[in-house]
Parts: C-alpha cells; structure tokens; sequence
C-alpha cells in the first residue's frame, strides 16, 4: 500500500471554485460544498468516472447541476466518494456531517478548548469535505461561516472578510474569500472567543496590510514578541528575496492542541501556542528564538509554498527545504549568524545524521510513502535546507537572487517540483547542476575522507579527498556527489594563508577558498607553501557530509584558539571534545589531561568574543550525539563518561567559572532578546551548569537563589533543571515551588513535566509514570504528551536505554494507546526506538520483542505501521 513518485498522474479533473458552508457545532458541523468541476485537458482520459477523496463524513445530500443523485449514480466507501458518469463541466453539492468534538487526531476540522480549528496539510481536507484533496489542484475559495455569537464571536477563514452579519436564533455569519487559486491542503478555519492583538504594515509598494494575533483572552500579554517577529519577518522578505504580502490582512491564531509546529494556511497562520505566546517570565531565549523563526518560517511560505506550491507530496522538500532556508538566513540576519550556523549543523548532525543511518533514510525527495505524515522529517527539512545553501552557495549571492526571482516569476500560480526549482537555478546563472541533483534523489550522508601531505622540498601541500556514501533502504550503491568543500590553510602564526593551486598563475588572497568535488576521489595541490599549513576544512559547514580526517589534539586546539572561521573554531572544539569523552568511554581510567583543563580555560576566560559563540564552544557534545559516532552504543559508558568530563570541568575550573557566572550577572535592566543579552545569559547558565556538578553548599546557595530570584524564565529554568538533577530535598522543593508558581500556564507547566522526564537521575522513569497521573497530565494534548513522554524518550538516553527494558515497554504502551486517538503523535514517538540495531544484544532484543508487539497490534494507523514496519525490515 505504498504511494509512489512514478506512478504520478495528473488529475483528472480540475476545480476552478469552490463555496464552502459551514453551520459550526463543536458535535455536528454542517458543511455544504459547492465544486466548480472540468475536465483537466492536460489528463488522460480514464474510464468516466471520478473519485474524490473523503473521510469520517456522514453523506446527507449529493447533487450534480441541481439534481439529485440516485443510489446507481455514486458509491462511498471509507476513503472515497466516486461518481459515475459525469460530464466535462459540472457543480457538484454535497453535504456532509462532521464531528469537531470527537476528532482526536487533530487532523481536519478539530476542537481545541473552548475553539474550533482546523490542520489540514498534508490530507486533512477530506476529513472536512468531499474534494481532489491533492496539491496539484488549485481553486478559488469562498468560506461561509455560521455559528452561535455568543460562543464564537470571532469566525475566520483564508482570504479577506467580504461579509458579516447576524442571523436570528442568537447566530451570526461571516463570509471570507480567497482571491488566489490554493490547494486544499492550505484551507483554514477557525471558531472560538479570542482576543486579539492588531498592528499594521505598509509593504514595499505601498499596500497597507492589518496583522492580526489570536489567542485565548488570557494569553494576550503574551504576544508581542511575535507580532515584532513577523514585522520583522515581512520586511525582510521584501528586502532579501523581493517578495511582497499580498492579501489585506494576515492573521495568526495560537492553539493550544496542535499535531506540529505551525501551519501556513493563506492569510491564517494557525499556530501551536508555544510558537506564539512569549513573556520575558514564561518563556526561555529558546522560546523566544524559535517563536521568531517559526513566524518567519510560515511567513515565508505565502510565496514558498503558497503562491507556488508543490505538485505532489514527494515534492515536500521544495516548499520545506526552501523555507526553512529562508527563515535561517532571516535568524542569521537578525541575530548572530555565528551562532545561528552552529545551532542549525547541531539538529541537523543529531536528527537529520542520525535518520540518514537508520531504517527510515530517505532522500530529500523520497520516491514511496505509506503514510505522508511520516515523511515531515529532517531529511525534508533540514537536509532539503542544506541542499538549497549549496546551491545558492554555488551561484553566488547575485545569480542566486536572479534564480529565485526567475523561479517566483516563472512559476507563480502553479503546483511544481524540485526539478522545476533546479532548472530555475540552471537557467538563472548558466550552473550546470546535472550532478548536483543526486542531493534530492540519493539518500544517506557522505562520508568524505581527506588525506593532507607537506612535501617541504617543492613547498607544495596535497589535499586528497575520497567521498563514499553508505547504503540506505532500497539504496545499495550510491553514484558520488557533487560537493562543495570550502578550506582554508592557516600558517604557523594563526592567519590564513593564500591558497594557489598548481597551475594558477594569480597568487590568489588569503583566506577560504571553496574546491568542488564531483569524482569518487580528487585531489588538490596546493603550492607555494613555505612551511606545514594547519589545514581547516569544511569551513561553515558548505555540505551536509561527516568529515575524516586525521588531525592532531594539538591542530584542534591551535584551530580552536585561531580559526578565521567561527564555525570551525566551534567544530575543533567538539572534535576534541568528543574524543576526550570517547576515550573516557573506552577507558574509564583514563585521567582528563591538564592541557584540556588550560584549553578550556583560556577559551572561557576570553572575553573579547560573542559570548553566546562561546557558550557554544563549551557545551559538550550530547548523549545522543556520542551515541552516534559508536559502533555499538554504550550507553552507561556515555553517561558515565559525559558526568565525569562535566565534574571535572567543575572542579578543575571552579574559580573560573564563578568568575564568569558573577562576571555576567544581569545589570538590573529589564529582560531584553537581544544577541548580547542571550549570550550572556548562556555562558552564565553554563557555568552554572559546570559548577552544578559537584556543588558545595556555596554554589547550592547561587543556585538556588536564581531559581527563587531570577527576573526571567531562562535564568529559573536553568536552576530549575540543575536543582532537579543534583536532587534532594533541595531539588524537590524547587519543583513544587515552580508547581505551585505556574500551575494556571500550560506552557510553563510543560517545562516543569519535561523537566522531570530528562532528569538523569535513577528513579526517572518511576518519575514519568507517576506524573501519567498528575492531574494536568494528558494523552489529548500534543505538547504534554512530548513535554513528558517524547522528552523522556529522546532526551534522557541513559534511563529510556535502562538495561531492564522498561523504558522500551513504557514506550510501546503509550505509543499503542495513543494511535487510536492520534495516530502522528504516536508514530513520532515510535521513531525514538527505530535505530534498535545500533545498541548492543541485550537492548536490541528487548527493542525488537517492543517493535513486534506493536506490529502485531491489530488496527494499526498506517502511520505506525509504517514506522513499526520499516524498523524491523531487514537491515
Ligand atoms: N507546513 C507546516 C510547516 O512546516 C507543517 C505541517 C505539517 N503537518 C503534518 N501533518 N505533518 O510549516
Ligand atoms: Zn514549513
């Protein structure tokens, strides 16, 4: 029951209107549709008949032109409505029920509290109407909404208000058009009595455009950090891609029951609320990051995504990938680009890597699916992301720009694919991207192994470098890539050296220069060297590859201490770092070396850089991500390994540290989002964090003082965590104080469960399953079901990896109780324990009976079975 990419068919038909009618009840919504149908011209023919999608929906009337169907005339079964002989051109009625209330998958139209929403990407509409739920087809939409006033007083919809009015029995209406043609999956609606916040901006050509918020009345002080992010999310758009707004006005609702992250329905941004709701003492610098890139991310989809749209869902990656390129460049512009860099290559080496090695690899435009929903990855995004740096790293910043304008001009209107976007690229800049292509068809990392040598006689340095990429599902051999390597070559006093290669005549100037790779095996000659360079490869990270290479501990740390390359000087760190945790892990003898201690040191104590790069600098590599360089994971020795590195740190340093934790405190001004104000309060945070680990009573009282003290949620919640881990009825008191503090804040009440579900210590999951009883917990919430069991599971690898396998049995209970109520949550958790085969005998086998079991459930949603399935097919 896969869907593939080449049996794609064009639809048969299209719709050029559609008019909607809904009479919202949150137990029987009445929707009446009305589709303008005709023949596609550019379809072939089938047998006469059409079938339209359509699930969960009682049929109570269906007319072709005004008349009455007879039973002959249709058939219905679970997923569809088909009709029988039809004619080229005709409206088509229907009328159907649905069940807002009863819809727990929240896929569709669904109640959230007291509102009504709707997620409709990537086949939600059917749940809502019968229709060619398809990207592909492309109508003008007209929204009719009904309800009770004093209950919904607030009915919105895509497009621009166009009527409202009251209706007797205490209802009203409102009725809202969209002026351009979008698929189906981008519909919106949304019931509810919410407040709002309003603003306006004016676009570049001078049209004035009204911003709308939503959300509960309660949360309105929460919302202006996003409305600033979209202002500034909407001028810079215009700025960097010369892309305007285009509708009247452009509304954002915050929902509190949410499957993702946002959704980019035309003119109506419907928003998990956590990407929305920020006050300087609910939410984190973390918080208030991803609720700016989120709003830019869905922004920016009205021309990615929206205005040119994707052919078919294989296609994801070309509306995703571009997108979340766009709201990094716009995070890089607004913040710390540096920094921005770093915590982007940090996702995507721990998912996006991490998916490349396990059953579900897939390419950036994967060529089968069971289920879509599975197929919202890091590959799609963050991968596809990367493949779009490449190429506008390739073309240059100009010919990159003229390759988008000529892709919004070219394709405005339409529903296309990634090979649409490359030709666009092509034909823009004269690029031939023939081989470049590979990055959206072939799956997995490549692997890129550089071998350096110094020939002091000729002054020449030979750079070789070999690529190969392992085999992934359905993939066994891989063609190699076309890969951008930017280098630079640092001379003995820390500068970059001017890099000619044999043959040139110019003596270029110092500093990075990008090679291309395109055989299995090149090789670089270098010359004019007068002594051993240091070299600095895959500077701010130009492909998504993992590097070998053979560098000296003294090399990382002279690349720590001088890289030109910010990113690079970052990437040492971590190198060295994680092969001081690998050998501690091997070797729990082994003694952290005095010279670690001073490298860390004289990085600390080094003021004259951004603080928040150097934060970054400091953290070590995570569990999870140690986990990944291992053959086979060991999973206590990594905990233990990363505790002792950490103490250590703590103790060798502890004079340090407290300098810098008193060196940072806040200057009494009030909570600012800014790249100075965050960094500070993130080398501040991890020095605490470092000092936490051996705690004498003195730094206990530090700690302890800014969890009851702290001005901002950043600064509490870091104490928070640190007081939970160390334990005691110190750390218990924290917890309840916080309780008690934010018990009426379900987004501060999720910190607080997720808190306790990433505590590493013993009783953690005996933790987790109490609190499955605390009143506030529940399965229906997306968040809450994250905030503890997804967190648990992905971020806390030492107690979910527990030897006894109750943390896997934990997992598979929830995941086979949650898929009747929300299939897309559960198959997401189920994906913490796809990567079985790379733990040892014991744990793989305990996985693998949780698997089995899960797939031997009777009723699976498509999406876990999905999951369950791949996991357990032959490696
Ligand atoms: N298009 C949305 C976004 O990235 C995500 C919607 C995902 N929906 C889903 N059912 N998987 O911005
Ligand atoms: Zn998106």
């Amino acid at each position: 029951h896969a869907v593939r990419l080449k049996d794609y068919q064009p639809p048969e038909f299209l719709i050029d209107r559609v008019d909607l009618h809904f009479e919202l009840d949150p137990d029987r919504t009445l929707v009446e549709s009305i589709l303008q149908l005709r023949r596609n011209p550019a379809a072939t023919r089938g047998d006469g008949s059409l079938v339209l999608h359509g699930e969960q929906l009682d049929l109570e009337a269906i007319e072709i032109d005004g008349h009455p169907l007879t039973g002959s005339e249709f058939g219905v079964d679970q997923d569809s409505l088909t009709l029988h002989r039809i004619p080229d051109r005709f409206s088509l009625l229907t009328r159907v029920r649905i069940h807002p209330s009863l819809n727990t998958a929240l896929e569709g139209l669904y109640q959230s509290g007291d509102m009504l929403c709707t997620q409709c990407e990537a086949e939600g509409f059917r749940r809502i109407t019968y229709f060619l739920d398809r990207p592909d087809v492309m109508a003008r939409f007209t929204t009719t909404l009904v309800a009770d006033k004093a209950r919904f007083p607030v009915l919105l919809s895509n497009g621009n208000p166009i009527e409202a009015r009251d209706l007797d029995g205490g209802r009203h209406l409102v009725r809202w058009e969209d002026p351009f043609p979008k698929p189906s999956y981008l519909f919106a609606l949304i019931a509810g009595d919410l407040s709002a916040i309003e603003d306006r901006f004016t676009t570049a050509s001078g049209r004035e455009v009204m911003l709308k918020i939503f959300v509960e009345p309660q949360n309105v002080d929460k919302c202006d950090h996003a409305m600033r992010s979209l202002k500034k999310a909407m001028r810079w758009d215009e700025e960097r891609f010369g892309r305007e707004y285009d509708l009247d006005i452009f509304m954002i609702v915050a929902v509190s029951h949410f499957n993702m992250g946002a959704m980019e329905n035309k003119g109506l941004n419907v928003f998990n609320d956590k990407f929305v709701l920020a006050r300087p003492d609910t939410a984190t610098d973390v918080d208030f990051d991803g609720i700016e890139s989120v709003i830019a991310h869905e922004y920016f989809h009205n021309w990615t995504g929206n205005r040119i749209t994707c052919r078919d869902w294989f296609q994801l990656s070309l509306k995703e990938g571009f997108t979340v390129y766009r709201d990094q460049e716009f995070s890089a512009d607004v913040g710390s680009r540096g920094v921005k860099r770093i915590s982007d290559v940090r996702l995507l080496r721990a998912h996006q890597f991490s998916e490349d090695a396990g059953p579900m690899a897939h390419p950036v435009r994967p060529d089968s699916y069971i289920e879509i929903n599975n197929f919202y990855t890091a590959t799609v995004y963050q991968k596809g992301a990367e493949v779009v740096r490449m190429q506008a790293n390739l073309l240059g910043p100009e010919a990159f720009r003229r390759a988008t304008d000529l892709y919004f001009e070219r394709h405005d209107g339409q529903a296309v694919t990634t090979e649409d976007f490359v030709r666009c690229m092509e034909d823009a800049s004269g690029c031939d991207l023939t081989q470049f292509r590979r990055w959206y068809e072939q799956a997995g990392t490549p692997e890129l192994t550089a071998e350096g040598e110094f020939d002091a006689e000729t002054g020449v340095y030979t750079l070789s470098v070999r690529q190969f990429t392992p085999p992934t599902p359905g993939q066994p051999e891989k063609s190699p890539f076309h890969v951008p390597l930017a280098i630079g070559l640092l001379g003995a006093d820390g500068e970059d050296l001017p890099l000619r290669l044999e043959g040139e005549s110019e003596v270029p100037r110092a500093g990075t220069r990008v090679l291309e790779l395109r055989k299995e095996e090149e090789r670089f000659r270098f010359v004019g060297l007068s002594a051993k360079p240091v070299p600095s490869l895959l500077r701010a990270f130009p492909a998504p590859v993992k590097l070998r290479f053979e560098q000296s501990d003294e090399d990382l740390m002279f690349l720590m201490a001088h890289d030109s390359d910010g990113f690079n000087r970052w990437d040492a760190a971590q190198t060295l770092m994680q092969r001081l945790l690998l050998t501690l892990v091997r070797d729990p003898d082994h003694v952290v070396p005095d010279r670690f201690c001073d490298a860390f040191r004289s990085a600390l104590l080094d003021t004259a850089g951004d603080q928040a790069l150097l934060a970054e600098v400091l953290t070590l590599p995570t569990e999870g991500y140690l986990a990944d360089q291992m053959d086979v994971v060991d999973v206590d020795g990594i905990h233990r390994a990363h505790a002792v590195l950490e103490r250590r740190i703590g103790e060798c340093l502890r004079a340090d540290l407290l300098g810098v934790y008193r060196a940072n405190a806040g200057d009494g001004s009030p909570y600012a989002f800014t790249p100075q104000a965050v960094g500070r309060r993130a080398i501040r945070n991890l020095a605490l964090h470092y000092l936490m680990q051996a705690p004498d009573a003195e730094i206990l009282g530090l700690c302890q003082d800014q969890f009851a003290n702290g001005d901002n949620m950043t600064d509490v919640m870091a104490a928070l965590s640190l007081l939970a881990n160390h334990g005691g009825t110190e750390g218990k008191a924290a917890l309840e104080a916080f309780y008690r503090r934010w018990s009426k804040e379900s987004l501060v009440i999720d910190k607080w469960f997720a808190v306790q579900a990433s505590c590493s210590r013993e009783d953690a999951l005996n933790q987790v399953l109490h609190l499955m009883e605390h009143p506030d917990f529940s399965l229906r919430n997306p968040n809450r079901v994250r905030s503890l069991i997804g967190v648990f599971c992905n971020a806390n690898q030492v107690r979910f990896h527990a030897p006894d396998g109750g943390g896997y049995r934990f997992l598979a209970d929830r995941v086979l109780e949650l898929d009747p109520l929300n299939p897309q949550i559960a198959s997401r958790l189920l994906k913490s324990m796809i990567r079985w085969r790379r733990f040892d005998r014991v744990r793989q086998s305990l996985m693998c009976a949780e698997l089995h079991r899960i797939l031997d459930t009777e009723e699976l949603s498509k999406d876990v079975y999905e999951v369950a399935s791949k996991a357990l097919e032959a490696a």
